[in-house]
């Protein structure tokens, strides 16, 4: 397993709408696997494949305590989505030590390829619910913070442009 380097924002790549995935092969299976592992080193919760550079309709996640539900979404479409929304403070990899609100439906169903490449129809609820379509996000090129305001989304913007400045300055020395 390879860990993967994880796209920050406001990275422009992290905008591009994902392409289905073609074929459930090996090559799916290695990315899923290191999916996975970079999503866990980084204590995520979840990791879209565009957070990778790789734009297919790929997501993982593990919303559990112990870090030991790996639920893999291949092709992911929701199919329906209450209308009842709560707000929750979210997180992203792709923006890191950002938390802040977002808007979202409380429970939604969906169909998805597994990793065996069955079509499976999940009905979530809660934590999970949040993560998926947060994620789902991701896949046609959204990251979170475009929820916020444009005041906000601008002050996260220079933060992280100076934390990235910091840090290969600092690698430099
Ligand atoms: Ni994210």
């Amino acid at each position: 397993m390879t860990q993967l380097t994880i796209l920050r924002y406001p990275d422009s790549r992290l905008h591009t709408v994902a392409k289905p995935v073609a074929a459930v092969d090996a090559r799916i299976q290695r990315l899923v696997s290191d999916m996975f592992e970079t999503m866990y080193e980084a204590a995520g919760i979840g990791l879209a494949a565009s957070q990778v550079d790789v734009h297919e309709r790929l997501v993982v996640i593990d919303v559990s305590e112990k870090r030991d539900e790996p639920l893999v979404l291949i092709n992911p479409e929701i199919t329906w989505a209450s209308e009842e929304t709560r707000l929750g403070e979210e997180g992203c990899l792709s923006v890191p030590g950002i938390y802040d609100g977002v808007e979202r439906s409380i429970a939604i169903k969906l169909k998805a390829l597994g990793l065996d490449g069955q079509l499976q129809t999940l009905e979530v609820e809660g934590m999970l619910a949040v993560c998926i379509q947060h994620e789902m996000d991701h896949l046609i090129g959204k990251v979170f913070v475009e929820y916020l305001s444009p005041l906000k989304r601008n002050r996260i913007k220079t933060k992280l442009i100076k934390q990235k400045k910091d840090e290969e300055r600092d690698g430099e020395r």
